[in-house]
């Protein structure tokens, strides 16, 4: 395994606090993320005890993450990654580039890419290889749309996402990984599932986790889906969610930073 200097190590595992990690999507400037990089870092709330942050940026802006978080404690990462790892495959960007950048994190699985890039489950748990293979955590994402939910199969839509993944790994593997439950639903909606509702499904993850070993069990379960600074207090106040995956609020400086403060210990 490569050994990556990174600008900020992930977290490991649920004990040492709660995760709030920005997902930035296809949004960002160079101006624009220095200003936003500049806000975050500023703040004493990413330093207190019990919080670790990250943010998952563009792939151009790791080289600038990389610059600017140099000896920080915000972490930063990719939002995907290729499942190959060189060769003829214009277009992608392979695991160890972005270690090369510093990087901590790569968000794999994310509902967007299996939408729009028919990402499939074998696909997503290629990529969570590559990642752990790389030295960084991958931050899988499962979830279920309004029509799975409403039709009674959420639970079985997750369990298929995620177990995809853990049949790839061995438990030491897997217990380097972050889960990211992200209703389709509930993503840049506004709406948010309720508190009770990311629980049930958070405690059935843990459940599919521990099936693996107590170590397994032990990794961050995130929740996102329309999180925002007057929400983040109740959903990470349940005992299965360890923190966010934040899209739209994670832009406004204030607004992640608010978030992250809601993870503090209470
Ligand atoms: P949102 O996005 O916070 O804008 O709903 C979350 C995500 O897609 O990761």
């Amino acid at each position: 395994m490569t050994t990556v200097v990174t600008a900020a190590t992930a977290a490991t595992g649920r004990t040492a606090g709660k995760l709030v990690v920005g997902n930035w999507k296809l949004h960002g400037s160079l101006a624009g993320n220095q200003a936003l990089l500049g806000a975050l870092i500023a703040s004493p709330v990413l330093s207190a005890k019990g919080v670790h942050a990250a943010v998952c940026v563009p792939f151009p802006y790791l080289a600038q993450c990389q610059q600017v978080l140099a000896g920080q404690v915000l972490a930063y990462g990719a939002q995907d990654v290729s499942a190959e790892t060189k060769g003829a495959f214009t277009g992608e960007v392979a695991a160890p580039m972005i270690a090369e950048f510093g990087a901590a994190y790569a968000i794999v699985g994310h509902s967007e890419r299996r939408t729009y890039h028919a990402e499939s489950d074998a696909t997503v748990a290629a990529k969570t290889l590559r990642v752990l293979d790389a030295g960084m955590t991958p931050i899988v994402c499962v979830g279920e749309t309004l029509a799975e939910r409403e039709s009674g199969d959420t639970n079985a839509v997750v369990t298929r996402q995620l177990n995809a993944v853990l049949d790839a790994l061995t438990a030491e593997l897997a217990a380097r990984i972050v889960v990211a439950y992200e209703p389709v639903w509930a993503i840049g909606t506004g709406r948010t599932a309720t508190s009770a509702q990311a629980q049930e499904v958070h405690a059935h993850l843990r459940a599919l986790l521990r099936a693996k070993g107590e170590a397994v069990a032990a990794v961050h379960v995130l929740y996102g889906g329309s999180v925002k600074p007057d929400n983040a207090v109740e959903l990470f106040s349940m005992p299965d969610v360890d923190g966010g995956l934040i899209g739209g609020a994670a832009l406004k400086a204030e607004d992640f930073l608010a978030i992250c403060e809601a993870g503090l210990p209470r």
